[in-house]
Formats: C-alpha cells, sequence, structure tokens
C-alpha cells in the first residue's frame, strides 16, 4: 500500500496528518510513504525528518498520481477533487452530514473515503478517535488564551502589597474540551465551576476539584452518550441557575455541543451586558454557531467591557502536540483497517462500516 500525506492548505492550518516518528512506525510495518513536500512545515517536522523515516519528498500532484491512499486532516476540497481518480482511497474528516455535496463529488469520482469525524464513541476506538485528541488540545489552549486576554490574573497570590484573589472561571459543557479546560484553570489556581446537560458529569467536574452547577430536571444524554437538544424551558432553567456565577465570572469558556447540529445559545446578549467589566468569554463552538449571542469565528467583539472571542483553531495553535495525536490517532486507524499492508474492507466491523462513507463511488452514510 502507498499512502500519501498531503500537506493541509485550508486557511490558518498548522498541522499535518503524520508525524515523522508515525511515518517511521507505518514504513517499518511494510507502508510505503510519499510525503508532500513541506508538508509538516508548520507543525516543526522537516521534510528531512520525514525522508529519515523512511518517506519520500514529493510534489502535490506526484503524490496523487504515486500514492493509493490518500490522508489529509480537513476534508478534500475541489483542487484536491480535481487530481481524486477512482483508485484511490480518501482519509479525512468529512463532516459528510453537513457537507452531502462534497460526498457527491467524491461518489462520482468513483473513489472510496473514509471519514475521521465519524468514528463512533465506542472503547475499542478511544485510540482512533481525532474529535477527542484535537478538543482535549483545544479545551487546555482555550484556558490559556482566555488567561492571555484577561486583565487579571489566575491564582491567588499573597504579596507585601496586598492579596489577589483567585479568578473565577466558568465553563459551559464539560464534554472532552470542558473537562481539560477545568482541568487547566484548576492547575493555574483559580475558582472553578461548570454546567452541562448531562448530570452524570458532575462526578467528573468534582473529581478535578470544581464546583458543578445543577439545572433541574436536567435529562440530556443520547443513546450515543451525546447531548439531546435543551427545551427551550430547559435553557430558560439553566439561566437561573448560572446567572449568579456568570455575573461574577472573569472568564468564561463555552463548549456546548450537540453532533450535527447548531450549537445551542447559553449566553444571549442581555446576559453579556450584566457581566463584570472586563470580563473575557472563550467560545470554542463559535464554528457550530456558537455558544454565546454575540460571538463572531475569529473575532474578538467587545461588548460593555466584555470580550467575546469566538474560536475553533485552538488545536492549530498547538500544531506540533496536536499533529503528534492526530497521527497517532491515524496509525490505529489505518493499523485497524489493514491487514499485511493490504485494505480489509469488513463492512460487518462497526468502526469500519461507520466511517466508510464512499465506497468504489456508491454512497453508503
Ligand atoms: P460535544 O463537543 O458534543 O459537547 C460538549 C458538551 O456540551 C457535552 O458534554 C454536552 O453534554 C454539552 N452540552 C450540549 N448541549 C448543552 C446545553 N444546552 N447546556 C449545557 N451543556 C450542553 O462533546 P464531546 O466532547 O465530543 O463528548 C461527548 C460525549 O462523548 C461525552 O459523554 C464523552 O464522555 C463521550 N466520549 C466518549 C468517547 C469514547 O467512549 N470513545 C470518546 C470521547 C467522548
Amino acid at each position: 500500500m502507498r499512502i500519501g500525506i498531503l500537506k493541509e492548505t485550508q486557511k490558518g492550518e498548522k498541522r499535518v496528518s503524520i508525524s515523522p516518528k508515525i511515518a517511521r512506525q507505518l514504513t517499518e510495518k511494510g507502508f510505503e510513504l510519499i510525503v508532500e513536500k513541506d508538508a509538516g512545515i508548520f507543525s516543526s517536522y522537516k521534510n528531512s525528518a520525514y525522508k529519515e523515516a523512511g518517506a519520500r519528498i514529493e510534489k502535490r500532484d506526484v503524490v496523487f498520481k504515486d500514492a493509493q491512499m490518500l490522508i489529509k486532516i480537513n476534508p478534500f476540497n475541489e483542487e484536491d477533487l480535481k487530481l481524486v481518480t477512482k483508485d484511490h482511497v480518501l482519509i479525512s474528516h468529512l463532516y459528510h452530514k453537513a457537507k452531502p455535496e462534497l460526498i457527491e463529488k467524491i461518489a462520482a469520482k468513483g473513489a472510496s473515503a473514509f471519514s475521521m469525524d465519524a468514528v463512533p464513541r465506542i472503547s475499542r476506538a478511544q485510540d482512533m478517535d481525532v474529535l477527542s485528541s484535537q478538543s482535549n488540545l483545544a479545551g487546555y489552549k482555550s484556558v490559556i488564551l482566555g488567561a492571555y486576554e484577561m486583565k487579571k490574573i489566575l491564582p491567588l497570590m499573597m504579596t507585601a502589597a496586598g492579596t489577589i484573589k483567585p479568578a473565577r472561571v466558568l465553563i459551559f459543557g464539560v464534554g472532552v474540551a470542558g473537562l481539560q479546560a477545568i482541568a487547566t484553570a484548576k492547575r493555574l489556581g483559580a475558582m472553578v465551576k461548570a454546567t452541562d446537560i448531562r448530570p452524570e458529569t458532575k462526578e467528573q467536574v468534582e473529581s478535578l476539584g470544581a464546583k458543578f452547577i445543577m439545572v433541574e430536571g436536567a435529562n440530556g444524554e443520547s443513546e450515543a452518550g451525546y447531548a439531546k437538544e435543551a427545551s427551550e424551558d430547559y435553557i430558560r432553567r439553566q439561566k437561573e441557575a448560572v446567572n449568579k456565577s456568570l455575573y461574577k465570572a472573569d472568564l468564561v469558556i463555552t463548549t456546548a455541543g450537540i453532533p450535527g447540529k447548531k450549537s445551542p445559545i447559553l449566553i444571549t446578549k442581555e446576559q453579556v451586558l450584566n457581566m463584570k467589566n472586563g470580563a473575557v468569554i472563550i467560545d470554542l463552538a463559535a464554528a457550530q454557531g456558537g455558544n454565546c449571542e454575540i460571538s463572531e469565528l475569529n473575532k474578538k467583539v467587545t461588548v460593555n467591557g466584555v470580550k467575546v472571542i469566538g474560536t475553533s483553531i485552538a488545536p492549530e495553535s498547538v500544531s506540533t502536540n496536536a499533529s503528534e495525536l492526530y497521527a497517532k490517532n491515524m496509525y490505529n486507524f489505518i493499523k485497524h483497517l489493514t491487514k499485511d499492508t493490504e485494505l480489509k474492507w469488513d463492512t460487518e466491523e462497526q468502526i469500519t462500516d461507520e466511517t466508510l462513507i464512499v465506497h468504489n463511488g456508491v454512497i453508503r452514510k
């Protein structure tokens, strides 16, 4: 099997799907690797490091021509598709439910495509779960970004010139990113509170030393372990429960999502107007519509002294670690799909079945 590693072309993207360390592990397993020139440059991986790992460095069109399997992080785009043929197997995020037109174009080429964002949330797929590995870093980085944007420090500080009280941090949504944000803010000395529609997250929040804000009647877990869409009544009761903490918070991080749907608005403009002067909101759900009514993706908006930052680019800003983890997820996924370096196409098996979106030009999902 010849695997091609493509350079990401999406604006702002700094990651690469395979690191030199994983390139070596793949070549040692018998895979042939063709890496697009400078694919790893923004993750601090040199072409020479891939060469030392046994990979070939080639120009983009040669990678498309020589490789059978093509790997990226972001979805294949129009430019990529011009070079895709029926013999290619594509692996990337595809967001197939949100991007049916992309899936149709891949199918029209007669190619096959696996989607990394469709890896099921089951125990045996945990080491292939790119959504988790990347959100974990996003949770960490959101606190660092918030700390940088704040005009206060996070920890308690006792000095001869007086005592500084610890900052108050409030987290909405305790999934993978939210949990890591809690852990990071606690490590930095802040007083942390969090809330989630899934009541079972209470224990996880408390095990990290933070306080859980329980909303009466929360029962938000779907069968797949994800959140269900909240009712209007729940959103109203949530506001009543969190407003006291929200209006005292110095830093708010929102991560609430419902897979395949627009993110719920959990902080309205009216609530922002009641927040403390100088408070900062980092809205990690901005790419899915945002949890704060006034956040805009990749923008800083200041309203009544409250800075609202809509972002989703946290993993890119720690691209070396993000690529390292993504690459390990990819390695486990490729190992899972193949036997003696050839694809098994075992569509009876759950991980293969759920991730194989197009097979030889036929749309499966
Ligand atoms: P996500 O990014 O879809 O959502 C983040 C959080 O927002 C979730 O905890 C969700 O309950 C919460 N949320 C949604 N609507 C809300 C609302 N109206 N108010 C307050 N909170 C709201 O979640 P993520 O990080 O992708 O994880 C979702 C679940 O999947 C978690 O239970 C996690 O433990 C589980 N999981 C399981 C894995 C496995 O077994 N392989 C791997 C990763 C996650």
